[in-house]
């Protein structure tokens, strides 16, 4: 099939940022009814080279060619109106409007120079029913699940007439189900001769969708071949550039004292009753289904949401934490889900961002001491390898994965008691999933009590020492790292216990 014209092809696309060479003279293609996953560590330069073929990023040098005729790619709304169309990392949806006004945004049906809004309802509610999506195309975007958003901006993104469909790590936040949504989508697609890109850090994803896999490097292309040619060993491999070591699990450490204890909360529909204990040195893991509740309860124990019922203990004594405020005071951190809304500083620097809850406690006099700041936020962002080319950069500039790290990076600076971590790896490469763990054992061994909760059951099981399952609100399940395996949680999770 690769003797047809390629639907894109790249012809030595570079691309400098300052103190960044992310992309570097790469040349690649992508073919009609093939879909090809793009991988690499966090930074390598996957979604710049994504934004330079739709339009976003222009490229210093090199061409693009489009089914053979070579074509300036100057800004999305051209790539647009090519058939060119991404579907992005970092969610790109108005919250404040509905499904259908996201989805005809600049280009909704009119008539008689008036917006005809029930055709556009109309329209998009055709869209989702295709796709098998069950969200109203009147809801409005603010009341949806991150998981619903993505789905919407899927569904937005297949609703234009694409030649090339290019998805930036689509998954991160679906659920096992959507993603087969989407596999269903992405196939049909591929079928009806669309050329797909997928970038993605899960091997069994690309495993299961690729008809041929790039890797990319330090802003290079590494290798680019048919699928079959590869194993994920190897693609981990190439991405790297080293063996990587298993993520060994350990042996249990020995639990120390309770240090957070919940009886009974109860916040609405999501969280009916919960009870959970946490002790220094444990790490629990949190299991279930998106949806299940579990970000409600950290968001509960971080004073984020209000509680209609129940109690917290913090060491011992009847806390009343009713604001993160509280919480961060009391020594409970937490990393959540969504880096965009949990206030990453985009516009300031990485050492401003990671270094945020450090400044009250190195100012005297409303001085910062500077050095000392730097060299805390050093150490983290070393130890979790953030790549930037420096403190200063702006976090903003920095790849999904590395924002990622350097929240984490934030919370740590303040060494809380209890760390609540909500998906701390999503988008996070296979290198540093296992540098995230190793760190959080670290933590765990030197006191910290860790409640992570995670959609990864291979991640819940190598890490945790033991296992909450939550269902509808409730916890159904508890597991010791002994007893637990993957069927016993999805049981637990899916409430065929
Ligand atoms: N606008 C920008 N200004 C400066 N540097 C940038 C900018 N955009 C990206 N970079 C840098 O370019 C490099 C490649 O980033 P890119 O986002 O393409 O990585 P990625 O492969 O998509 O990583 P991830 O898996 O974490 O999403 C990184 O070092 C990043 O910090
Ligand atoms: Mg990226």
């Amino acid at each position: 099939m690769t003797s047809a014209t390629p639907r894109l092809k790249l012809i030595n696309v570079s691309k400098t940022f300052p103190g960044v060479q992310a992309v570097k003279s790469v040349s690649l293609e992508a073919y009609s009814q093939q879909i090809l996953a793009l991988v690499g560590e966090n930074g390598a330069g996957k979604s710049t080279l994504m934004n330079i073929i739709n339009g976003v990023v222009q490229p210093d040098s090199g061409s693009i060619m489009l089914d053979g005729v070579e074509v300036r790619i100057d800004s999305p709304r051209r790539a647009q109106s090519l058939g060119i169309t991404m579907i992005h990392q970092e969610l790109a949806l108005i919250p404040e409007l509905t499904v259908g006004q996201n989805m005809f945004l600049g280009r909704e049906p009119s008539r008689g120079g008036w917006i005809d809004w029930n055709e556009l309802y109309r329209q998009t509610q055709q869209v989702l029913d295709r796709l098998g999506i069950a969200i109203s195309a009147r809801a409005k975007i603010a009341e949806l699940s991150i998981a619903e958003q993505q789905l919407v901006e899927i569904a937005r993104a297949l609703s234009y007439q694409a030649r090339l469909i290019a998805l930036d790590e689509p998954t991160s936040s679906l659920t096992d189900r959507e993603t087969e949504i989407l596999f269903r989508l992405v196939r049909q697609l591929r079928a009806e001769g669309v050329a797909l890109i997928y970038i993605s850090h899960r091997m069994e994803e690309i495993f299961a969708l690729a008809d041929r896999i790039a890797v990319m490097r330090d802003g290079e292309l590494i290798t680019a071949g048919p699928a079959s040619e590869f194993t994920p060993q190897r693609v981990v491999q190439l991405m790297v550039g080293r063996e990587l070591q298993p993520s060994a699990s350990q042996p249990a450490q020995p639990r120390g004292e309770p240090i957070l204890r919940a009886t009974n909360l109860v916040a609405g529909k999501a969280v009916r009753g919960v009870s959970l204990t946490l002790h220094r040195g444990e790490i629990v893991g949190m299991a279930g289904l998106v949806g299940a509740g579990r970000t409600n309860v950290a968001r509960l124990l971080f004073g984020a949401d209000r509680l209609d019922q129940g109690e917290i203990w913090f060491e011992g004594k009847p806390v009343s934490i009713r604001s993160p405020r509280d919480a961060i005071r009391l020594g409970i951190g937490l990393v959540t889900e969504d880096r965009k809304a949990q206030g990453l500083f985009l516009k300031q620097s990485v050492r401003n961002n990671a270094g945020a809850g450090l400044l009250e406690r190195l100012s005297r006099f409303g001085f910062v001491n500077f050095r000392a700041l730097t060299q805390q936020v050093s150490d983290l962002t070393t130890r979790l390898r953030v790549r930037t080319p420096s403190l200063n950069q702006q976090v903003r500039n920095l790849s999904g994965g590395n924002q990622q790290k350097v929240i984490i990076a934030r919370w740590l600076a303040l060494q809380p008691k209890v760390l609540i971590l909500d998906e701390p790896t999503r988008g996070v490469d296979v290198g540093a999933k296992a540098d995230i763990h190793a760190l959080i054992r670290e933590l765990a061994a030197q006191g910290m009590a860790i409640l992570m909760i995670s959609s990864e059951l291979p991640e819940i099981l190598a890490v945790s020492d033991r296992i909450l399952v939550m269902r509808e609100g409730r916890i159904t399940a508890e597991l010791n790292r002994a007893e637990a395996t993957q069927d016993r949680i999805m049981q637990a999770a899916v409430g065929q216990e």
